[in-house]
């Protein structure tokens, strides 16, 4: 095996303490896609969706990584060969478990967008407050995410990497949301392996070679041992 593709979802955070979107408990149970996770959605009442992202990112800054992010960071060191991991989430808790090869294809908590000047900034506080951009000093950013409707971040590197990868592995996503959940049906195409590891099934297992059932603090460190064993 000389080429992986790892895909990540809500669930391989779960276990660190930050909530998934479509359990029972889910992000989107309170909080309405469209309200908050939309450019209509910003339009209609920004301050909403600014809290929310702030929310978000103060969330992100007290969780820890756990052994599957951990796991993935060792992945990252040990593994000879090429690795991408494309998570959809938007913590920094595969960077600080370790990862370096990680791809955020729905932008990050801890990233802004200066809509007037087009650059995007680190950020550790709140937005809600209207803050001047660091470059232009206008009153306009928004958080760095990638909304319903809006085009997922480096989306030809995504494919260019699945269409090489030997093996993809999906980990922690509900198979809910495209163009993630076609990767599979991608990597398949062009003669990976693919293994799934979640809680449950997910909607695309069926498009599975394998599929492993249970937590990821469990089942990603035993497959990573796997892989560099
Ligand atoms: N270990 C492994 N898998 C888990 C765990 C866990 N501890 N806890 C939950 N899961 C699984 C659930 O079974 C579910 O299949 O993680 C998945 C989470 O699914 P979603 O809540 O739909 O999150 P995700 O798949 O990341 O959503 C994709 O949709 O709403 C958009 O932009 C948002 O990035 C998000 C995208």
């Amino acid at each position: 095996m000389k080429n992986i593709v790892i895909l990540t979802g809500a669930g391989i955070s779960a276990e660190s303490g930050l909530r998934t979107f479509r359990a029972e408990d889910g992000l989107w149970e309170d909080h309405p896609v469209e309200e908050v996770a939309t450019p209509e959605g910003f339009a209609r009442d920004p301050g909403l969706v600014q809290r929310f992202y702030d929310e978000r990112r103060s969330g992100v800054m007290a969780a820890q990584p756990n052994p599957a992010h951990e796991a993935l960071g060792r992945l990252d060191r040990e593994f000879a060969g090429e690795l991408l991991i494309v998570t959809q989430n938007i913590d920094d808790l595969h960077e600080r478990g370790g990862a370096n090869r990680v791809l955020h294809m729905h932008g990050e908590a801890l990233s802004v967008w200066c809509t007037a000047c087009d650059t995007r900034h680190r950020w550790e506080g709140t937005l809600l407050d209207g803050p001047p951009c660091p470059s232009c000093g206008q009153v306009s950013m928004r958080p760095d995410i990638v909304w319903f409707g809006e085009m997922p971040y480096r989306m030809n590197e995504i494919f260019h990497a699945l269409s090489r990868a030997d093996l993809f592995v999906s980990i922690g996503t509900s198979g809910a949301v495209y163009p993630a959940a076609g990767f599979v049906q991608h990597a398949r195409e062009n003669g990976a392996h693919c293994l799934e590891l979640n809680l449950e099934e997910s909607l695309g297992s069926r498009m599975f070679h394998e599929t492993r059932l249970g937590k990821a603090s469990e089942l990603v460190p035993a497959w990573v041992g796997e892989v560099l064993g």
